[in-house]
This record gives structure tokens, sequence and C-alpha cells, in this order.
């Protein structure tokens, strides 16, 4: 874990809430992993007091890059930080997706901004087979994913509201091509986006025994286990009664959280 005054390369929107960061660090971007992230001073002084986590969405060169929504104080601070300016980071932090030759066909199911570290993730995986798909409310806020990173495989879009792409749940997506998997030819899902969304995912996966790794969010305060404020319930057969977050996550196999207590 490295603490570093990252230089911002560019901050620019994407869409009417979602903005890209790249930041200058070699040391946090040579060594990120998918579903790792960072802890954002996102100014100098005690307000915010808390840094903001977000998950690095992939790396070109020294550059490592944030997708992030304006949701609240912190991160409209971050829309006005320009080029040359420097930030207080921390990271790279957590678990990060675990990737092996037994995944078969990974089947990546993110929603909203939930895509960002799934959009590493994509990139990593390179011309390995895979499908990518995205749930979210409305055209207009998909987020231009060929703006971030250069993806070998298109993205599946679906929309509440039928704007673009599929009309419902990206679960619709995902269950259509789960049907293209047989025992011959196993599929795997990686997964982040929000909770409700996550629990349908963990829930198709668990009727089929398909393996499936989610991110989770939770509010953080330290963000290196220091604390309780990232805790997520275990699954009731575990040998503990919550995970840290921070710590022991984001990633974790869906069957290791208790999804009726989320
Ligand atoms: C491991 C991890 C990775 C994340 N990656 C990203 C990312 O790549 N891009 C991105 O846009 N966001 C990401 N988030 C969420 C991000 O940290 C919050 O949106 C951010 O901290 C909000 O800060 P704020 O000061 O703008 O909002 P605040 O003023 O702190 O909160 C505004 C609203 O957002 C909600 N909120 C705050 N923090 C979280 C959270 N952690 N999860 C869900 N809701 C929250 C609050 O309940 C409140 O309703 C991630 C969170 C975690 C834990
Ligand atoms: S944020 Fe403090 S333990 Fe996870």
């Amino acid at each position: 874990m490295i603490e570093d005054q990252a230089e911002v390369a560019f901050n620019r929107p994407l869409t009417s809430d979602t903005w890209l960061m790249g930041l200058r660090s070699a040391a946090i971007s040579g060594s990120a992993l998918p579903g790792q992230f960072v802890m954002v001073r996102v100014r100098k002084g005690v307000d915010p007091l808390l840094r903001r986590p977000f998950s690095i969405c992939g790396v070109e060169g020294d550059l490592f890059l944030l997708l992030y929504r304006v949701v609240g104080k912190g991160s409209a601070i971050m829309t006005g930080i320009a080029a040359g300016g420097r930030v207080s980071v921390l990271g790279p932090l957590g678990n990060g997706f675990r990737i092996s030759e037994d995944d078969g066909k990974m089947v990546l199911v993110a929603g909203g901004i939930g895509i960002a570290p799934l959009l590493f993730l994509a990139h990593r995986l390179g011309s390995r087979e895979f499908r990518f798909m995205a749930g979210f409310g409305s055209a207009d806020g998909i987020i231009p994913v060929q703006e971030v990173l250069d993806l070998s495989r298109p993205l599946q879009v679906s929309t509440d509201d039928g704007t673009q792409g599929h009309h419902g749940p990206v679960t619709d997506l995902l269950q259509g091509t789960l049907r293209e998997c047989g025992t011959g030819s196993p599929c795997s899902i990686f997964t982040c986006g929000p909770r409700g969304m996550l629990k349908s995912v963990a829930r198709i996966a668990g009727k089929d025994g398909i393996a499936c790794q989610v991110s989770m969010e939770a509010s953080m305060a330290c963000g290196l286990g220091a604390c309780l404020g990232c805790v997520v319930p275990a699954a009731p057969r575990e040998a503990r009664t919550y995970y840290h977050v921070c710590s022991e996550g984001p990633v974790f196999d869906a069957t290791m959280i208790d999804w009726e207590a989320v």
C-alpha cells in the first residue's frame, strides 16, 4: 500500500453526473489489480475529514483512472480539481478479482457506476473470451466506455426505461447469456453494482451453482480494517458474523455473504 501525492493528468465529465480522472503515480499504477481501490483525500484540511474510496477503473502506463459519480460533497469537490493539481491517494487497497484458467466463459455484469472495476478487469482480459454487460437507468446515463479504455469486446447495454439497449434489468441479459453455458463450457460471473442488483445476480448464480465474485460497496472511514465502518454480514454457514469490505474485500465469493441480511 502506497500513499502518494498523485498528479492529476486530466479530469473531465463523461455524462451529466459521471467524471473520469487520470492520476499519475507509477507506484500505484504499477501494482494495481482489477477490483482494487484507492482512498482519495479530495482536498487538504479537515473538511471533508475522511478519504473517499474509488475503484481503479484502468491503468495506462503510469496513469491510473478513476470513474466517479457526483453524489455528495467529496465527489463534487473532485470535479473542481484541474490538471496539474495534486491529490493525496492511498492504495492500491483490497483484494481484487481472482482470475483463473478454470473460469471458463467470464461474464462481467455491471450496474451503473459499478462498471468502474469491471472496466479494468475487461481491459486486462484482453482477447480472452468474456461477455460484458451493464445496466443503466436511462440512455443519458450510459457511460461511454470507449472514452475510458479500449476494450476487445462490445458492451451489451440494458436500460430500465428502454431508451437504449435491452428494456429491463441487466439480469435479463445475464440469464440469456447463462443459457449458453453448459456443463462442458462453464461460466463464471464477476459483478459490481447496487446491492439490489448484486442480490439478484447472487441468487441467479447460486441457483445453478455458477461461480460468482461480487465487488461490494460500503461506507468507509479508515479503509484499512481498523474500524467497523464497512462491514457486511457473513453467510450463516461461515465461521464469523461479518467481513470488512476494505481489507477482506471488496471482492467476495457470492456464497460468503448473507444476502438476506444485506
Ligand atoms: C470499494 C469501493 C469502491 C468504490 N468505487 C467507486 C467508483 O469507482 N466510482 C464511484 O463513483 N463511487 C465509488 N464508490 C462509492 C464512493 O466511495 C462514494 O460515492 C463516495 O465516497 C461519495 O462521497 P461524497 O462525499 O461525494 O458523498 P457523501 O456526501 O459522502 O454521500 C452522498 C451520498 O452517497 C452515499 N454514499 C456515500 N458513500 C457511499 C458508498 N461507499 N457506497 C454507496 N453509497 C455511498 C451516501 O449514503 C449519500 O447518500 C466506491 C465505494 C467503495 C466502498
Ligand atoms: S473502513 Fe474501517 S474497517 Fe473498513
